[in-house]
């Protein structure tokens, strides 16, 4: 693991951001694995403010909410059309999110491994992680090996993300995320952390043992993995 802190979030999104920035000039066709919560949102900004090509990138997120009609607000795909896609030249048939309202859960989990399988294969996977040291939605006790697949959330995550909803209430309790075995595929992972609220689960994702209890600690075990933190975090 590499960590790197920076003593605010926007200097070191701004690195984050010139990392991703780099990989796409190297790779027009890149595939980037993305990640929503407020986070990323910056680093978002700041890649569309350098004006790159986006049209031969294929993006696969992380994680999606069971339940929500696909232009909810606080869907994950309407996230991204809001903070990304919408204002780069990607080709919408090029971005997958998991589908929160497939009929046959499953077989939609299977499908969406075999097209980042078919892709090539993530080569960047920009991660979040929560509090409780998920990373997608793989919540403490997420098997270290899993795939994508449907997960309940923990109350604390619910009440995490109850800032986005109108109540916790409203926070969906199921979601699909993409598997902590499917993101250790990835080439390499950008985990972007800030804020005093994340101190611990950085704690013991950087220098705690590798456990189910943390699953970010899992990027220990990563050929490629960057922390990026600022002064709270770290
Ligand atoms: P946040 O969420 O960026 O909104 O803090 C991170 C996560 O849950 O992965």
């Amino acid at each position: 693991m590499e960590i790197i802190i920076q003593p605010t979030a926007l200097e070191a999104t701004a690195i984050a951001a010139r990392m991703v920035a780099a990989h796409l000039r190297e790779k027009p066709d890149a595939v980037l694995g993305l990640a929503t919560g407020s986070t990323p949102v910056s680093l978002y900004k700041e890649l569309i403010s350098m004006n790159l090509d986006w049209s031969g990138v294929t993006t696969f997120n992380l994680d999606e909410y069971i339940g929500l009609p696909c232009d909810h607000p606080q869907s994950y795909r309407s996230f991204m059309w809001e903070n990304l896609f919408r204002h780069v030249n990607i080709r919408r048939e090029n971005t997958h999110i998991p589908d929160g309202n497939a009929v046959d859960v499953p077989a939609f989990c299977r499908g969406y491994e075999d097209r980042i399988a078919a892709a090539g294969g993530i080569d960047l996977q920009v991660l979040g992680i929560g509090t409780d040291g998920h990373i997608g939605f793989n919540e403490p006790s997420s098997s270290l090996a899993s795939r994508t697949r449907i997960k309940t959330l923990t109350q604390r995550t619910r009440d995490d993300n109850a800032r986005f909803f109108g109540s916790v209430e409203e926070v969906p309790h199921h979601v699909i995320t993409m598997g902590i075995g499917t993101i250790m595929e990835a080439r390499q992972c950008l985990l972007l952390a800030f804020g005093e609220n994340k101190t611990r689960a950085i704690a013991e994702a950087v220098e705690g043992p590798i456990t189910a209890s943390n699953p970010a600690s899992i990027l220990q075990m990563h050929p490629s993995a960057r922390v990026f933190l600022d002064s709270e975090s770290a």
